[in-house]
């Protein structure tokens, strides 16, 4: 892989299932960091300094210095919901930014309007779209999801696209026999099969249309073995997925702490409670069930008990969601730790992290775009390992998965420093 990356010319179309709150803080996050009015914290593409090898290594230089990435200035936003609503009307009703940061950016956000969104409403269970396309099958569903992205692509006069989904939470979903080939899952398409859900319809389009695709959600969507058939056969990087910005990742800088000091953990006991549309649909107990399963298994990979039974072979890992309308987006996370030191006498820490879910997930979406984009341009394909970085349970090609986030760091610096040596 030594050929040269082709250049990020021409405008960069970032297409995002599911224009709620995430999805309308990266937008509008973009827009003003590109006017010139906020800084773009948080964001590695956009802040981030990669140490070289070489004689530049003193100075860390930053990223996008290095690594050919799309600027701001070329990003065309589009998405799809299942609600009308503007990107305007859709984040001034999410509530993460105040009014005079919105009134900035008005007009770009007013113009802003969602595609008609794929919507089988089994997958879930507590929104009741409006905005909602119709078709005689799932097959047919996948073509109007291709032409949505042909024309965005035409009309916005995008050189190169990349999706990544801001859409809700859908039910807990394992991968099936309809999800084992490129073959088996065409056919559940044409039948309208109940294993196909709505995520994997807008991945499969954006696939078949070589557009680069990450899964923010714990959906299964990008992460099944026709998925990444496809993906390969068409030269298309995927990523996922669940973005990693609150509890996990305190709990993937935290546990690999005490896993060097040889701490010991008794229980990790995990609560939150969030008032957004996000935190609604985890209230069902089979959407919260998909995020849990994304949020268990970091710690046993991180501390792995076989090796250290006596400090991490029985500790009690226990993690709930609450909805509470009143703290919108502004979410609350407490753990509450149970380790042991010395002589096996206990202590305990606890963290109370006042998060605001949106604001530390947008630096994300845009990350992903740039590198998924990048990672089109440089010739790579399939799941991209490199980019755990961003997730609470990552795409891997094969085996176990990498949780800590120290090691994903350097997972990513590597892959960072081998594209810059080529850009
Ligand atoms: N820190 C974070 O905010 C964070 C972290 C990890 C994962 N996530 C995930 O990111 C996603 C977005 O979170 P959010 O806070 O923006 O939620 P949100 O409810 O504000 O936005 C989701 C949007 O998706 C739309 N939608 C639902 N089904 C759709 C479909 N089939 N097609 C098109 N649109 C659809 C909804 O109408 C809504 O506008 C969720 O899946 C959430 O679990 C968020």
């Amino acid at each position: 892989m030594s050929t040269p990356i082709a250049p990020a010319s021409g405008k960069l179309g970032i297409l995002l299932p599911g224009m709620g709150a995430v999805a309308t803080t990266t937008i509008a996050g973009a827009l003003l960091v590109r006017g010139g009015h906020a800084a773009p914290v948080g964001s590695l593409t956009q802040m981030g300094r990669l140490a070289l090898d070489d004689d530049r290594g003193a100075t860390r230089p930053l990223l996008r210095e290095v690594v050919p990435l799309a600027s701001l200035d070329q990003l065309r936003f589009g998405g799809w919901d299942i609600f009308p609503e503007d990107a305007h009307e859709a984040a001034t009703s999410a509530g993460v930014l105040d009014g005079r940061d919105l009134a900035r950016i008005r007009g770009e956000m007013l113009s802003l309007k969602p595609m008609k969104g794929v919507f089988y409403p089994g997958y879930v269970r507590r929104l009741h779209g409006t905005h909602v396309k119709t078709a005689p099958s799932k097959a047919a569903m996948v073509e109007q999801v291709r032409d949505d992205i042909r024309r965005f692509k035409a009309e916005q006069g995008c050189e190169r696209l990349v999706a990544v989904w801001c859409a809700s939470t859908e039910v807990l979903q394992s991968p099936s026999a309809t999800h084992a080939t490129v073959h088996s899952f065409e056919k559940a398409l044409a039948e309208s099969s109940a294993d196909v859900s709505n995520a994997q319809i807008y991945a499969w389009a954006c696939l078949q249309e070589g557009v680069p695709f990450a899964n923010g959600s714990p959906n299964l969507c990008v992460d099944f073995p026709a998925a990444v058939e496809l993906a390969r056969l068409r030269g298309v990087p995927v990523a996922g997925k669940d973005f990693k910005t609150g509890q996990t990742l305190l709990k993937t800088a935290i546990a690999p702490m005490l896993k060097a000091r040889l701490l010991g953990l008794r229980g990790w006991y995990s609560t939150n409670i969030l008032g957004n549309r996000d935190g609604e649909v985890l209230d069902d107990p089979d959407s919260f069930r998909a995020k849990e399963a994304t949020k268990l298994g970091v710690l046993e990979q991180i501390l792995e008990p076989a090796l250290h039974g006596h400090l991490y072979g029985d500790f009690v890992h226990k993690i709930r969601i609450d909805y509470h309308p009143p703290r919108g987006d502004a979410k609350e996370a407490w753990d509450s730790i149970d380790l042991f030191g010395w002589l096996g006498y206990p202590m305990q820490l606890k963290i109370d992290f006042q998060g605001r879910d949106s604001i530390l997930a947008a630096p994300l979406v845009l990350d992903l775009a740039l590198l998924l984009d990048l990672a089109r341009r440089a010739g790579r394909s399939g799941p991209q390992e490199w980019l755990s970085f961003f997730f609470k349970s990552p795409m891997v090609t094969a085996g176990a998965h990498e949780n800590d986030l120290f090691v994903q760091r350097r997972m990513l610096e590597g892959v960072l420093r081998a594209l810059a040596e080529r850009g």
